[in-house]
């Protein structure tokens, strides 16, 4: 069910945007953005059902004709241990700070889910850094690492990509 509280009002340089918790309804367009990056390996293929057994873990930003935009996910290991995946904007909406909010929406979830850490393996590397994240290594995520072997060498065999994580229990950045 979807709060006041559950979105954040993103201001983009034409109209108001919102992060918001996804829908049913989204599923198909969140598959289509997040898989339209994955042959470049940017992101992790996701199929339909892994999105809707996740769907309460995704956030979203809709345009001004309500087209998907943008999305964020979190994807649990532990009560202790969550991964920001699935961070994605559409081609002709990047560049205007969404990257950042989503960032900033994922975190909000995982704080007041409880997490202490957030982590994320990402090639955007200034990105993480701006928004307070800084450089790890997969191997503090054995968890990771044994989800994944079996399906991705690429995500594992990560020379070009970077781990990042945020202490939760700190206060949270501004948004
Ligand atoms: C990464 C992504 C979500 C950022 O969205 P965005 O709305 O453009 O982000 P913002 O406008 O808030 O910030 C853009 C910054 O991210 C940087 N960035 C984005 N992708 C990057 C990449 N692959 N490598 C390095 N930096 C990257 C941009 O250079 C820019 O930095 P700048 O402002 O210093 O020029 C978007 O580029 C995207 O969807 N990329 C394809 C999928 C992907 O790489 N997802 C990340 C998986 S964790």
């Amino acid at each position: 069910m979807e709060t006041d509280t559950d979105t954040a009002v993103v201001e983009h340089s034409a109209w108001p945007l919102r992060v918001q918790h996804a829908h049913n309804d989204d599923v198909a367009d969140i598959v289509a953005l997040n898989n339209m990056f994955a042959p470049d390996g940017l992101t992790l293929h996701r199929s339909e059902a892994f999105v809707v057994s996740h769907l309460q873990d995704y956030q979203v930003v809709r345009g001004a004709d309500g087209t998907l935009i943008g999305q964020v996910a979190l994807d649990e290991y532990s009560p202790s241990l969550v991964e920001l995946v699935s961070l994605a904007v559409a081609p002709d909406a990047q560049g205007n700070g969404l990257g950042q909010r989503l960032i900033t929406a994922a975190e909000k979830l995982a704080r007041e889910r409880g997490y202490p850490e957030l982590f994320a393996i990402s090639l955007a590397e200034p990105l993480f850094l701006r928004m307070g994240f800084q450089e790890s290594t997969i191997l503090r995520y054995p968890e990771k690492i044994a989800r994944y072997r079996a399906i991705s060498r690429s995500e594992l065999s990560i020379g070009r990509k970077f781990c990042f994580a945020k202490v939760l229990t700190s206060r949270p950045t501004a948004s």
